[in-house]
C-alpha cells in the first residue's frame, strides 16, 4: 500500500465528478480547472462519481469506457495522483454503506423537494428509480466520509451540498460529533459557459444540436468550426453586455482560457469584427486543449499503469473513509 500523506497545514478539499467520455468545454473552466488550481493550497480527495452515474440507464460497456476515460482525463488534466487522492466512487464500499446510515437520518420531504430529481424525473419519466431520488445521500455520503473542509459545486449542485449540511448537523446532533460540516467554495475564477447556439443556456454534452458544445477531447477543427458557427449578437461589436448574450459568453470564455480581463479583450478587438474574434477564441481553445488530449490520449493507452493508480487511489480514500465511516457506525449503537 502506499504510504499515507498527511498534509495537517492544509485545508482538506473534496470533489467528484460523474463519468462521461465527453467532458466538455463549460465541464473544464467551470470546474476542473479550478481543481487542477487547487491541488498545491489544498489537500485534495477527488473522485470518478460512477455510482450516481446509473440513476440514468447505462449501456454497460459504454459505461466502462467512460469510467477509464473520465479518471484518464482527470490525470491529463495535470491532477497529480501522487498529491492527491483520485479514485473512482464504487472502489470504495463505504459510500454505499454510510449511504445506508445517512438514508435513514434523511426526511422523505427533503428528498422530494430537490430540484434536480424534479427536473430529472420528468425528463426521465419512465425511469424514476430510488436512486434518483436519493442520489442526494449518496453524495453526502461521498462527502462526509472525507471530512473536507470545502466543497467546489457548480449552482446546479449547491442544493445538495446544503442537504448534506443538514443531514451532517442532524446526524451529530442526534449522535455526537462524527462529520466535519463543509462549506462550499466559490473558486476566484470559475466561467459559466453557455450553449455556442443558444447562449441562455448552459453548455451540456445533452444538447441535440452538437455545435452548442465543445469537448475537451475535440479535435483542432472541430473545435474552430464549432466557434465559427457559434450565435452572436446584432452589435457586431466585441463588447461585453448583458444583453449581447451570445458575444458575451464568447469574451466569458476567452477571458477564461487567456486569463485577459473583459476590458484588455474588447480593447485588443477594438474595430475588428465578430469573425475575428470567433477565430481567435476557437484558436485559442484549440491550443488550449491540445496538450490535453495529447495526454489524454497516451494515458488511454496505458491500462495497466491506469489500473494501478486508481487501485492505489481508492486504498488511500478507503484508509480515510473507513475511520469516519465506522466512528459514525459505533455511535448510531452497532456491534463493531
Ligand atoms: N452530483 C455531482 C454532479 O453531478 C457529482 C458528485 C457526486 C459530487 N458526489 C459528489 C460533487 C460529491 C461534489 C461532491 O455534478
Amino acid at each position: 500500500m502506499s504510504e499515507q500523506i498527511i498534509q495537517p497545514n492544509k485545508k482538506k478539499v473534496l470533489s467528484c465528478i460523474q463519468p462521461s467520455g465527453m467532458l466538455t468545454l463549460g465541464n473544464y473552466l467551470g470546474a476542473l480547472k479550478n481543481w487542477v488550481a487547487m491541488q498545491d493550497e489544498f489537500d485534495c480527495t477527488f473522485a470518478v462519481a460512477d455510482l450516481h452515474a446509473i440513476t440514468v440507464r447505462q449501456e454497460p460497456a459504454a459505461l466502462r469506457q467512460q469510467i477509464y476515460s473520465t479518471y484518464a482525463l482527470l490525470l491529463a488534466l495535470g491532477i497529480d495522483p501522487e498529491k492527491n487522492t483520485v479514485f473512482i466512487q464504487s472502489h470504495v464500499p463505504f459510500h454505499t454503506q454510510l449511504s445506508w446510515l445517512l438514508s435513514c437520518n434523511t426526511q422523505f420531504g427533503e428528498m422530494a423537494r430537490m430540484t434536480q430529481f424534479k427536473d430529472k424525473s420528468q425528463k426521465h419519466p419512465e425511469n424514476v428509480n430510488v436512486g434518483l431520488f436519493s442520489y442526494p445521500v449518496l453524495m453526502a455520503a461521498d462527502i462526509l466520509l472525507y471530512k473536507p473542509d470545502f466543497v467546489p459545486v457548480g449552482a446546479d449542485q449547491k442544493q445538495h451540498l446544503e442537504i448534506a449540511r443538514d443531514i451532517a448537523t442532524r446526524f451529530n446532533n442526534i449522535y455526537g460529533d462524527v462529520f466535519t460540516i463543509p462549506e462550499p467554495y466559490i473558486p476566484k475564477t470559475g466561467a459559466r459557459v453557455m450553449s455556442l447556439q443558444d447562449p441562455a443556456k448552459k453548455m451540456s454534452k445533452s444538447d441535440e444540436n452538437a455545435n452548442a458544445w465543445v469537448a475537451i477531447l475535440d479535435s483542432k477543427d472541430d473545435i474552430i468550426r464549432k466557434f465559427k458557427r457559434a450565435v452572436t449578437d446584432s452589435e457586431a461589436a466585441v463588447r461585453f453586455r448583458e444583453e449581447q448574450p451570445g458575444i458575451s459568453n464568447l469574451i466569458t470564455i476567452y477571458s477564461a482560457v487567456t486569463g485577459k480581463t473583459t476590458e484588455e479583450i474588447e480593447k485588443e478587438f477594438e474595430g475588428k469584427g465578430y469573425g475575428d474574434f470567433k477565430l481567435a477564441v476557437g484558436e485559442t481553445v484549440a491550443d488550449t486543449l491540445a496538450p490535453i488530449k495529447q495526454r489524454y490520449d497516451e494515458i488511454i493507452k496505458d491500462k495497466k499503469a491506469l489500473e494501478q493508480l486508481y487501485t492505489e487511489g481508492a486504498m488511500k480514500a478507503e484508509y480515510v473513509a473507513k475511520k469516519t465511516y465506522f466512528k459514525a457506525m459505533k455511535k448510531v449503537g452497532f456491534v463493531l
